[in-house]
């Protein structure tokens, strides 16, 4: 388990994007927070790296946005409207594709959730201030949790 704290929406748009940066195809990160924790923020900051060139805004009333760019699709959920009665439609082809899956609300759907995953705590510490702890759950994404904190990001 790492953390690390932002000071702005900026630096966390750009912790974001050195996370995203770290990411493979097919990887799942959740994250958990409460409302205006900067969870779609971060989201921001991951579909820069992965050189996604629409808007990211939240989903929250879609459920889910699809986005793609020369070489990688990315899904971002969003569950805060929806309980596991409410799925109407196969979620785990969408996480086990090999595109960047990003949930937030993901505990909502906490049956469905697959058993690797990068789960991503945001709390909110100060009007501008939040703290990421991010924690690898399973081994396959170990490697990327290991890499936070390297002298790159
Ligand atoms: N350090 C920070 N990181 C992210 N957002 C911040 C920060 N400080 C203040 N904010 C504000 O908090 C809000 C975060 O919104 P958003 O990312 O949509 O949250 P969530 O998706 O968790 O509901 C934005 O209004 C943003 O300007
Ligand atoms: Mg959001």
């Amino acid at each position: 388990m790492k953390e690390k704290q932002t000071r702005s929406e900026k630096e966390t748009i750009n912790l974001g994007f050195q996370f995203g940066n770290l990411l493979e195809p097919g990887a799942v990160v959740l994250l958990k927070g409460d409302l205006a924790s900067g969870k779609t923020t971060f989201t921001k900051g991951i579909a820069q790296a992965l050189k996604i060139t629409q808007t990211i805004n939240s989903p929250s009333y879609t459920i889910m946005k699809s986005y793609k760019s020369s070489n990688q699709d990315f899904y971002h959920f969003d569950f805060y409207r929806l309980t596991e009665e409410g799925m109407d439609f196969d979620f785990e082809d969408y996480i086990n594709s090999s595109a960047i899956t990003v949930i937030e609300w993901p505990f909502n759907v906490e049956s469905l959730l697959p058993k690797e995953y990068i789960l991503i705590e945001i709390e909110i510490l100060e009007e501008n201030e939040r703290k990421f702890k991010f924690t690898a759950v399973g081994n396959k994404f170990k490697k990327v949790i290991k890499y936070i904190w390297k002298d790159y990001f």
